[in-house]
């Protein structure tokens, strides 16, 4: 493959990913952030990561979804079984399927939107799903979370139910998390549900191991934002001269991965240079770990309140149903 142009690497220089990056190299303490590890190597090596004998999250929310999406599908639709199911971020919505598959088989009358920041995420589903569940009411919508639920609201008015499943809500601080659910608060309806899936605090081994994969899977998906970062902004870090360190708090439940540069070494991104100092740390992804405790304060404070909890047998994940207050 040819590398890109000059004019391509300028067109690339001016877009958010290039001034995210350079902000975040020039901070005081280095970061990056994770939602640009999801390239297509990057999704990729993630699906690897899902099927690490130590990355347990997935396997754990896979389970509730098959043993327990009756119970969910019963609460759905306790109020009426005539609603519109918005997920974020469902990637190949292999863990709602058991749910979709479930209220069809209730004669639940809801329309699914499925919403994505990836456009080939939207397209696979569009094409996929009506195959495996004939009859589904689907649309697809590429974007934004919140801008794409606002745009839903618009064209329908029907009683919202919102999934945002994964644990993805543990690549936010708390602070941050909190914020985002008062965000969703103000776009429902009192009575309206979220469904959220928590990683739970459990022993700090475990939780570590799930980011340190003996396969190297992990470091991997981490120094490949690099690697991006080389091929699209025309940068030229030596992969090699970074260290995969991820570190695990169990008091504060905060999972932090960090790229640990080897040794003194400049690093260019087109004509800005980035110094670092040996041992200097690049804060790359939070995976926040909840008590249950931790999740009905959440609630509170972004106003819901806990409507019911699914758990895997383990209890090392739960999957939380929550109110809209008025
Ligand atoms: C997508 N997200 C919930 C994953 C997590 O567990 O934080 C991303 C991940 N990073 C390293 N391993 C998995």
């Amino acid at each position: 493959m040819f590398p890109p142009s000059t004019a391509t690497l300028t067109a690339r220089r001016s877009t958010t990913f290039y001034t995210d990056v350079l902000n975040g190299l020039r901070a005081e303490h280095k970061y990056l952030s994770s939602k640009y590890f999801y390239d297509e190597t990057g999704d990729k090596l993630f699906q690897q990561i899902m099927a690490c004998p130590e990355y347990y999250p997935t396997r754990c929310e896979m389970e509730i979804m098959q043993h327990q999406s009756g119970r969910m599908a019963r609460q759905f639709m306790e109020d009426s079984a005539d609603f519109d199911l918005v997920e974020l971020g469902p990637g190949d919505a292999t863990k709602s399927w058991f749910l979709l598959k479930q209220l069809q088989k209730d004669q639940a009358r809801f329309t699914y939107y499925p919403i994505d920041i990836s456009s080939n995420v939207i397209k696979w589903l569009e094409n996929r799903l009506p195959v495996t569940l004939p009859g589904i009411r689907l649309q697809g919508l590429n974007g934004e979370y919140l801008e794409k639920l606002h745009q839903v609201n618009t064209f329908s008015s029907k009683r919202k139910i919102v999934l945002f499943m994964g644990a993805n809500i543990g690549n936010m601080t708390v602070q941050q998390a909190t914020q985002f659910c008062r965000q969703i608060h103000a776009q429902l309806h009192p009575g309206d549900l979220l469904l959220t899936g928590f990683d739970l605090k459990k022993h700090p081994r475990t939780v570590l191991d799930a980011y340190n994969d003996r396969q190297g899977v992990t470091r991997a998906f981490n120094l490949n934002l690099l690697t991006r970062i080389n091929r699209e902004l025309g940068a030229d870090f030596n992969i090699d001269q970074f260290e995969h360190y991820p570190v695990y708090d169990p008091g504060s439940g905060a999972c932090k991965s960090y790229l640990i540069s080897r040794q003194v070494q400049v690093v260019h991104i087109g004509d800005k240079e980035i110094s670092f100092a040996e041992n200097e740390a690049i804060f790359m992804e939070i995976s926040q770990k909840y008590s249950m405790a931790e999740t009905e304060s959440m609630a509170a404070q972004s106003g819901f309140e806990p409507a019911e909890v699914f758990y895997d047998s383990k209890k090392w994940f739960a999957d939380v149903l929550w109110r809209r207050l008025p």
